[in-house]
């Protein structure tokens, strides 16, 4: 077959997690002439259920394998020309990482130079190959109560999953200067969406809400995050893909930042009037526990870069997200007990005892 006339392939790493899952999603839906394969291990953060409405589509594929395993990332990339590879399988949950630093190594450092070193013959095939490698504001470590991270502040990780990040960050730009690998990498905040894992904080608290369990806040909540609807770093995740300049990293974020405590406190009255109860019945489920080690004061992104040169902005404002979002949760229960049952509940109870 004609190279030129081949539908493009496109791998998307971690497809069924949650991110992931949205990016699939609107690449099957956008791109009727690509087809989209989506390579998932299935841990416990992958889910096809996620991905359930768009499983038969015919541009859309499915592969099980672990990208920690070189000779099966090998051989799939020996049987497919991939045109381009839109990395986001990793371990994501800093709790996760402070107590299993390891599988974090293994994922997202050795994953993602398995995929890298695969990469290097698709590249010198074809010369619009792209390596997109989806990376997080994390690795710059923890800014003050000022400031922004920008595309130029220096790496400075503090947890075991930023540090792997980190590491992955650096080892798709060193392919880059050493191989000549097209590569571009984005960093990202906070995202919160449908199908996400209920460990992270904002499914947590919407599931303990439901389930009348305490909310445990770290330390004493002045923590700040910058939230990003999940849809929103989708759309981006898209532009860059498409439009973003080879060899250069954008920042990506909600210009949307919350105290952890003011956010708690926020989802707590938007659920007692969705769940018709009185008002403060939420509130009085926080309850402060003990600090995460290492914890990031606080991360805020300027998004000014890719909003100048790919006109990308958020266009979900928190009050909308945030509604969607608890909408979802309402209507997924049976995902939400599916997800939480097993392994995890076990995991649950071991890591985030109240004191
Ligand atoms: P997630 O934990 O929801 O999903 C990760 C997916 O990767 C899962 O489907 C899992 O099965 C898969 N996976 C894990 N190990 C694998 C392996 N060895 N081989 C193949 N697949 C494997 O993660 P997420 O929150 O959707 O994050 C996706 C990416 O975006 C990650 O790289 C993360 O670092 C980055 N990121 C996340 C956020 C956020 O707020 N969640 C923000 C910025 C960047
Ligand atoms: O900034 C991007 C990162 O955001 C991503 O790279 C990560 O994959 C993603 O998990 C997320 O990391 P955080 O550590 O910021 O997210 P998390 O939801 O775990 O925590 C958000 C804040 O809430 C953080 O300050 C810790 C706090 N927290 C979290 C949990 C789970 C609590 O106070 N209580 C909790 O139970």
């Amino acid at each position: 077959m004609d190279k030129k006339n081949s539908p493009k392939n496109i791998l998307i790493t971690g497809g069924a997690g949650f991110i992931g899952s949205h990016v699939v999603r609107l690449f099957v839906a956008e791109y009727g002439d690509y087809q989209i394969f989506n390579l998932d291990a299935l841990t416990y953060a992958g889910n096809l259920e996620n991905l359930k409405d768009i499983e038969q589509a015919p541009n859309y594929s499915f592969v099980k394998g672990d990208i920690t395993d070189a000779y099966f990332v090998n051989d799939l990339f020996s049987q497919i020309n991939f045109d381009g590879i839109i990395h986001l399988a990793a371990e994501s949950h800093v709790d996760r990482s402070i107590s299993d630093p390891l599988s974090f190594v293994r994922t997202n450092v050795l994953g993602t130079v398995n995929l890298l070193n695969a990469s290097l013959q698709l590249a010198k095939d074809n010369t619009d190959f792209l390596f997109y490698h989806i990376s997080t504001d994390e690795v710059f470590g923890s800014l003050g109560r000022e400031g922004f991270f920008n595309e130029s502040t220096a790496y400075d990780p503090n947890s075991p999953y930023s540090a792997s990040k980190a590491s992955s960050d650096h080892f798709v730009r060193a392919y880059g200067e050493t191989y000549g690998l097209p590569y571009i990498i984005s960093n990202c905040s906070n995202n919160y969406g449908p199908n996400q894992f209920p460990e992270k904080l904002i499914p947590l608290f919407i599931n303990n809400i439901i389930k009348n369990k305490p909310l445990p806040v770290y330390g004493d909540g002045n923590y700040t995050r910058d939230w990003l609807y999940v849809k929103d770093h989708a759309e981006a995740i898209d532009l860059v893909f498409h439009k973003g300049r080879k060899g250069e990293t954008y920042n990506i974020g909600g210009f949307n930042e919350w105290r952890n405590i003011e956010l708690t406190r926020l989802l707590c009255q938007l659920m007692d009037k969705k769940l018709g109860r009185k008002e403060g019945t939420s509130e009085k489920l926080i309850t402060f526990v003990k600090d995460r080690p290492g914890h990031d004061l606080r991360y805020a992104i300027d998004a000014s870069k890719i909003n100048k040169e790919l006109g990308w902005k958020p266009s979900v404002t928190f009050e909308e997200g945030l509604e969607m979002t608890i909408d979802w949760y309402f209507e997924n229960q049976e995902w939400l007990d599916h997800v939480t049952s097993g392994d995890y509940l076990e995991y649950y109870i071991k890591q985030y005892q109240t004191q």
